[in-house]
């Protein structure tokens, strides 16, 4: 099988990205320090990205790291478009949009000349068909998945956000060159917290999935850097 464009020359460190969901700066530079060499992705969501935490964007890439900063932007184009330049010119790598025509033509427009990346969130995870039908929504999760997906490839979109079930399907249907990146990743034996459909590390990989998302299984390790060491093992160990 050749190798997923979307992955090529990136090794499997870098293809474990942590989520920093940690109340305060001090907590997520302290985390960042313990985990030293063996992480060299994060992602900044909501919880720190609203304590003041996007200043550690430029601090992150300016050690080297990659930062997929995670706010899941939908709004009128100029503002998305204004919003990802400042984010492009921060050092991010990944950014969220919801997946809406007009939104991700408004952010891969807006990055073009960076190296910022815009992924598409298609519909919530937390979404099933009668939230959608509540929502005013005609097609169902699994259909509308589809849809945006095959939208956001249109559109030029760099990746997709997807549960670990969705991107074996997405693989079939998009271009190599398009990032699935899944979050709801726990490897085999820990706690499944709050996540409802999760997925192992090694199955991951062989579902299509580019980059894997933890959270608590590294954060809230005792262990945090022995944690991230083993995904990074699974999935250097992983065939697709
Ligand atoms: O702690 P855990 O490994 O469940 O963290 C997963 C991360 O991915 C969290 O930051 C969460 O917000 C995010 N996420 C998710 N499910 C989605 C989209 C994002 O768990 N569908």
């Amino acid at each position: 099988m050749t190798e997923k464009i979307a992955t090529q020359g990136i090794t499997p460190r870098d293809r474990l990205i942590v989520a920093l969901d940690l109340p305060s700066i001090a907590a997520a530079q302290a985390m960042v320090a313990r985990l030293g060499d063996s992480v060299s992705f994060y992602k900044i969501g909501y919880q720190l990205a609203y304590t003041g935490g996007l200043s550690m964007v430029g601090e992150l890439a300016g050690a080297g790291k990659k930062v997929f900063v995670d706010l899941k932007l939908h709004d009128i184009g100029n503002t998305v478009a204004s919003g990802v330049e400042s984010l492009a010119k921060l050092g991010a790598t990944f950014l969220t949009v919801h997946a809406y025509p007009q939104t991700m033509k408004a952010a891969v427009e807006a990055r073009e000349g960076s190296p910022l990346k815009i992924l598409a969130v298609t519909v919530l995870t937390s979404y099933n068909d009668s939230d959608a039908q509540e929502a005013g929504y005609r097609l169902g999760v699994s259909d509308m998945v589809e849809m945006r997906a095959r939208q956001a490839q249109a559109i030029g979109v760099d990746g997709i956000v997807c549960s670990a079930e969705e991107a074996s399907n997405l693989r079939k249907i998009l271009d190599p060159k398009i990032a699935l990146v899944t979050p709801g990743i726990r490897p085999a034996g820990s706690d499944i917290g709050d996540q409802k459909r999760i997925m192992t590390p090694t199955r991951a990989i062989q579902s299509g999935v580019d980059y894997l998302v933890v959270g608590r299984p590294v954060i809230g390790a005792a262990d945090p850097k022995a944690a991230a060491d083993a995904i990074v093992a699974e999935v250097a160990a992983a065939r697709p």
